[in-house]
């Protein structure tokens, strides 16, 4: 069925869209959420329209009058968004026109395809900044968790073997540097998102003589100095969909992040580990097995992180085909966007949420690091300390570990004369090695596990997350 023809482009046409196409090309459905941004940039273009005197001051506190009206409505959940006008942008335009007079002046040199890369722009900046939040306060619970558990040691693994001990803090602590660089990253992609498209138009700017650089001061496009900040080709602008990517990226590499942590707890959580145990609050239980405790939060963290590398590859895939500039697939762009926000910020408040609950079972984790080949290699540095070149050193203790295997001891628990028939540099101190306190003392350089630098990294934390 044919409807009347479209309000907004409605001139050259005889027939509105049918139900079925309004149906297919409607955004407002999941764009709504730009109304913030899209009335702020409606705010600052009519403000920079008055300023250069396309239009008049009265017409432009009109406009601004009826922009805060609808915001205000929107925020209070009144506002009624209809399909039929499509997008975000055609519901806040039309229902200013109902109101103002003037807002038939207010599409002035802009388009649509302008008017959402600035939503858009704005939008990643606000969503960087919230999403940098939630990282830091993910990194507050996990920092928490190592403060309370500071003398725990734990097996670091490689391979999922058993390898060398570790603070349980200072595996803590590698989180807090896999979650600081995502924040970095948020703040590339923020960076990057900060240039204004205003003045684009569609494709090729206006004939008018519009102030770019007043649009772009207005909405806070600047750089560290206040300067504003434009885009340089126009073109470009309405067809660039690289900060969304960029945005996806960041967001699938802090699931990717998550997720080995989930991975982590989901095994320490287990009998067979039994490092930890997760809150019931962020647990399930099995509708048949009434013994089961499952650590659903982390599982679905990393069940995630597959939809966001799918966003990221959505992303890449939507734009690689696209002839300059803009094209209607762009409008797909926003579902993945949103959906790698929304997830990514779940996921940081679960993980909160679950370090937050989470006990450490101390006397676990100290049966797991009581094996005294973790210090195989510390055995390996005696023999270098004798003098000993490395490659034969590991060597020597390699053939005792093998020993002790043979004679079903403890490594600890070979005699000398054993030790010293497998290399003569073995003497009375060589047992020392497996002092576990000595052990963790030694590693006391730059990003290694001892005490020392363990205090060091709590301090520089400490600070970096007041
Ligand atoms: N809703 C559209 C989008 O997100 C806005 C731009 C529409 N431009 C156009 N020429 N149809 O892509």
């Amino acid at each position: 069925m044919a409807k009347q023809a479209q309000a907004t482009w409605g001139g050259r046409f005889s027939a509105g869209p049918a139900g079925l196409m309004q149906r297919f090309s409607e955004s407002v459905s999941f764009d709504h959420r730009l109304a913030p941004f899209d009335i702020a940039g409606s705010k600052a273009h009519s403000a920079m329209l008055a300023h250069v005197g396309l239009i008049s001051k009265q017409e432009r506190d009109a406009i601004h009058g009826g922009l805060d009206a609808i915001l205000a409505e929107i925020n209070a959940g009144k506002f009624k968004w209809r399909t039929e006008l499509e997008d975000v942008h055609m519901n806040i335009e039309q229902a200013l026109t109902q109101r103002v007079p003037a807002a038939a002046k207010l599409h002035t040199a802009r388009s649509r395809n302008d008017q959402v890369a600035t939503d858009m722009r704005l939008w990643f900046k606000a969503a960087c900044a919230e999403l940098s939040a939630k990282i830091a306060d993910a990194q507050r619970a996990i920092l928490a968790i190592a403060a309370k558990n500071q003398t725990v040691l734990i097996p670091g693994y490689t391979h999922l073997q058993r390898a060398q001990p570790v603070f349980l803090a200072h595996h803590l602590f590698a989180y807090l540097e896999m979650l600081q660089r995502d924040a970095g990253r948020f703040a590339v992609v923020a960076d990057h998102a900060n240039w204004c498209p205003l003045g684009s138009g569609a494709i090729a700017g206006t004939t008018l003589p519009i102030d770019r650089e007043f649009t772009a001061k207005t909405l806070g496009f600047v750089d560290a100095k206040g300067r504003p900040r434009v885009t340089q080709n126009s073109m470009d602008t309405v067809a660039d969909r690289d900060v969304f990517i960029e945005f996806a990226a960041a967001c699938a590499t802090t699931g990717v992040h998550l997720s080995r942590m989930a991975e982590d707890l989901i095994l320490w959580m287990s009998s067979e580990f039994g490092f930890v145990d997760l809150p019931d609050t962020f647990c399930t239980g099995s509708s048949l097995m009434p013994q089961k405790k499952n650590p659903d939060s982390m599982e679905l963290i990393r069940g995630k992180s597959a939809r966001l590398q799918g966003n990221l590859h959505t992303l890449l895939t939507l734009a690689k085909g696209l002839p300059l500039t803009y094209n209607r697939d762009l409008q797909e762009d926003k579902p993945p966007v949103f959906d790698s926000h929304d997830q990514t910020a779940l996921c940081l408040d679960v993980l909160a949420g679950t370090f937050a609950g989470m006990q450490v079972k101390a006397a676990r984790c100290a049966a797991a690091v009581s094996d005294p080949a973790l210090l195989a290699t510390d055995l390996a540095d005696y023999l270098v300390r004798q003098g000993v070149p490395f490659r034969t050193a590991h060597h020597a203790v390699g053939a005792v570990v093998k020993l002790a295997e043979q004679k079903g001891v403890a490594l600890n628990q070979l005699s000398l004369s054993d030790v010293q028939s497998v290399h003569p540099a073995y003497q009375a101190d060589w047992v020392e090695s497996f002092d576990l306190a000595k052990a963790m003392a030694r590693r006391a350089g730059t990003g290694m596990p001892s005490p020392a630098q363990l205090r060091r990294q709590f301090a520089r934390w400490q600070k970096q997350l007041a």
